[in-house]
């Protein structure tokens, strides 16, 4: 039986220190969500071994007996955070299931991301970077409303409804809040009104797009200006709706941006695409995520049982699109 080593960061290791926004620790697992995977993947038939977070690797390095690592640590500090784990497997020759540690790095940053949809025609709302609210002072023809967040974080961390701003006033003071709070640089959007989806792809050589999720905010489809904050993610204000109420018309153009995403910023085994779709039907990608939430919670699950998998079913899958990349299978 093949051994799968399992690397995680959960909350409960993440110590808040002073200054700390509330949202600190929100990319971190639950340690339910850990032990719904390790069943998952001794339910395809395999060992587990849990490994924990990049230190818990280190330290086990030189003795640690697996075949492969189901890789879903988020790190801890900075840009490259997500990238220590695989940077440190891959090292050591030890195969992993997900992305490398450039695509992780890359993604994560959403400023760099988005450099490379444009190199590469994907739309993605136009934007600026501001690593200090003197800067806003030299330009002055911001198009409003625009959304302020913070260059490399996810799970909508840094975003309240106060990231929607209607002026340069709000927009300084949103600026300021990002850059002092999450000590990074803000990335300021052109907001785009409309509705929201999500698409999860697992595979490789011809990856599975799987079912459009719908972002539901409030009872409504059409969200104009709502958006996924992150008191929402909590709230059940926010539902998904799989599949998504759409036209085959934007169906297709959906799946196909969000493959060519996928494959332009060279994810393996399993990504999901975050997009907004304007009231004239126009796509924009908003992210990539090469390490999405695996959480029962979250879309995961839902597309899976959509596409008439189970949970186990859809681990197995990405398992074994890992295995099979490195002819372990
Ligand atoms: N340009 C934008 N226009 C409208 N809403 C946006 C825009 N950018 C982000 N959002 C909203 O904020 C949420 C989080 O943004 P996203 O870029 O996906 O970051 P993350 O999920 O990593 O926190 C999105 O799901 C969406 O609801
Ligand atoms: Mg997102």
């Amino acid at each position: 039986m093949k051994i799968v080593g399992l690397t995680y960061d959960l909350k409960s290791d993440y110590q808040f220190k002073d200054g700390d926004p509330e949202d600190a620790n929100a990319e971190f697992d639950h340690p339910s969500t850990i032990d719904v995977i390790a069943e998952a993947i001794e339910a395809n038939k395999f060992k587990v071994e849990r490994i924990g977070n990049a230190e818990n690797l280190l330290d086990r390095l030189g003795s640690l007996k697996v075949d492969i690592v189901f890789n879903i640590s988020e790190g801890l500090f900075g840009r490259n955070r997500e990238s220590q784990v695989p940077a440190i497997l891959e090292m050591a020759g030890i195969p992993f299931v997900g992305a490398d540690a450039l695509t992780l790095g890359i993604t994560l940053d959403k400023v760099m991301a988005k450099k490379i949809f444009i190199a590469d025609k994907i739309p993605t709302p136009k934007f600026f970077e501001v690593n200090s609210s003197e800067q806003l002072n030299h330009t002055n023809h911001h198009k409003f409303p625009l959304i302020v967040k913070p260059r490399f974080e996810g799970s909508s961390k840094g975003l309240s409804e106060n990231s929607r701003v209607k002026n340069k006033t709000e927009l300084t003071q949103q600026v300021e809040y990002i850059i002092n709070t999450y000590k990074q640089p803000a990335l300021v959007e052109e907001f785009i009104s409309g509705q929201e989806f999500t698409v999860a792809i697992i595979g490789n050589e011809e990856p599975e797009i799987m079912p459009v999720v719908q972002i539901k905010i409030d009872g409504k489809l059409k969200l104009n200006d709502k958006f996924y904050t992150f008191a929402r993610i909590t709230s059940d204000r926010l539902e998904y709706i799989c599949p998504a109420k759409i036209s085959a018309e934007l169906k297709k153009t959906i799946d196909d941006l969000a493959l060519k995403t996928y494959r332009t910023v060279e994810c393996r085994d399993f990504g999901r695409v975050d997009f907004r779709v304007d009231r004239e039907g126009s796509p924009y990608v908003l992210e990539i995520n090469p390490l999405p939430s695996l959480s029962t919670e979250d879309v995961f699950k839902l597309v899976a049982e959509n596409a008439g998998i189970t949970y186990e079913g859809i681990i197995g899958k990405i398992l074994n699109y890992a295995l099979k990349r490195y002819d372990l299978n």
